[in-house]
């Protein structure tokens, strides 16, 4: 090589080599930061974590698909981002954790607002509004918490049914502890009560009055008034994020989008 031609290679060398360092620096903080407005458009795709055993705000249909009214507000914020949108079905207890680990972009799951959540990952405006209920197999009628005295109840695990359960029954000894079932998925606790294994299963009020009209056997027993709220959540550190999220669910609720939607998916009756 001449002084010139080797010159040249160094040149070349040390320009390869910075850029390689920039790419691979680039990639490493990528993976470390919080998703962003700005980072999920570059990506492409919104990830979207949820339990799709929740009908009808997420659940799988027919044809194998994730769909429902949470997963159509998800669609319209992917659509505001200019990205596609991916859901991931997960177990209700995982999402927060799959959340700050980054695995999902935020999580719509019929989540309810809690103080204790909000410690952890920040909430969208709410969305809707929901209380809890007891629903049963149609052979022994339950109309309200002392008839569930002993009996074997069915929640599902990290919800605000599981709470309540553990606060209002077990605590107050109208069940042992060894009466309060846990289950990931909801579908799971319905199997375990068509089953006979439990008596009752608690959960959030819309999604029982779904399941009586949708499976067979099973009856709406009682409400019970939680005064619950449900939100988007997503990481503290991507507030630029919550902002686009926010102005979605507000835009949405202001043309009346939100009720439309509503209709479409708890249709009438
Ligand atoms: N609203 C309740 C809670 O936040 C139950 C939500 C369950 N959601 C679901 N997709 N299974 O704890």
């Amino acid at each position: 090589m001449s002084k010139v031609e080797r010159k040249w290679f160094y040149l070349v060398f040390a320009v390869l080599v910075v850029a390689i360092v920039a790419y691979l620096g680039y990639n490493i903080y990528q993976q470390q930061v919080y998703p962003t407005v700005t980072s999920i458009k570059n990506k492409g795709v919104l990830i979207v974590g949820t339990s799709a055993d929740f009908p009808p705000f997420e659940y799988v249909n027919q044809s194998g698909a994730i769909v429902g009214l949470d997963i159509d507000i998800a669609n319209a914020i992917a659509k505001e981002l200019g990205v596609k949108l991916v859901v991931k079905d997960l177990s209700f207890d995982a999402l927060i954790s799959a959340l700050q680990g980054k695995q999902v972009d935020l999580v719509i799951a019929g989540m309810t607002i809690t103080p204790e959540r909000s410690k952890v990952v920040d909430f969208s405006v709410p969305y809707y509004n929901a209380s809890q209920a007891v629903i049963s197999l149609t052979t022994q009628k339950f109309s309200g918490v002392n008839d569930l005295k002993n009996k074997k109840i069915g929640v599902q695990t990290g919800t605000t049914g599981e709470s309540w359960a553990e606060d209002n029954l077990v605590n107050t000894s109208v069940i042992p502890e060894s009466n309060l079932f846990h289950y990931d998925k909801l579908s799971d606790a319905l199997l375990a009560l068509k089953r006979g294994d439990i008596d009752a299963i608690i959960i959030d009020e819309p999604v029982a009055r779904m399941f009586v009209r949708t499976v067979s056997g099973v009856q709406y027993d009682f409400g019970i008034y939680t005064g619950e709220q449900y939100g988007i959540a997503i990481n503290k550190d991507s507030k630029d994020l919550l902002n686009l999220v926010n102005t979605v669910i507000n835009n949405m609720k202001n043309s009346g989008q939100l009720d439309s939607l509503v209709q479409k998916w708890f249709g009438s009756g």
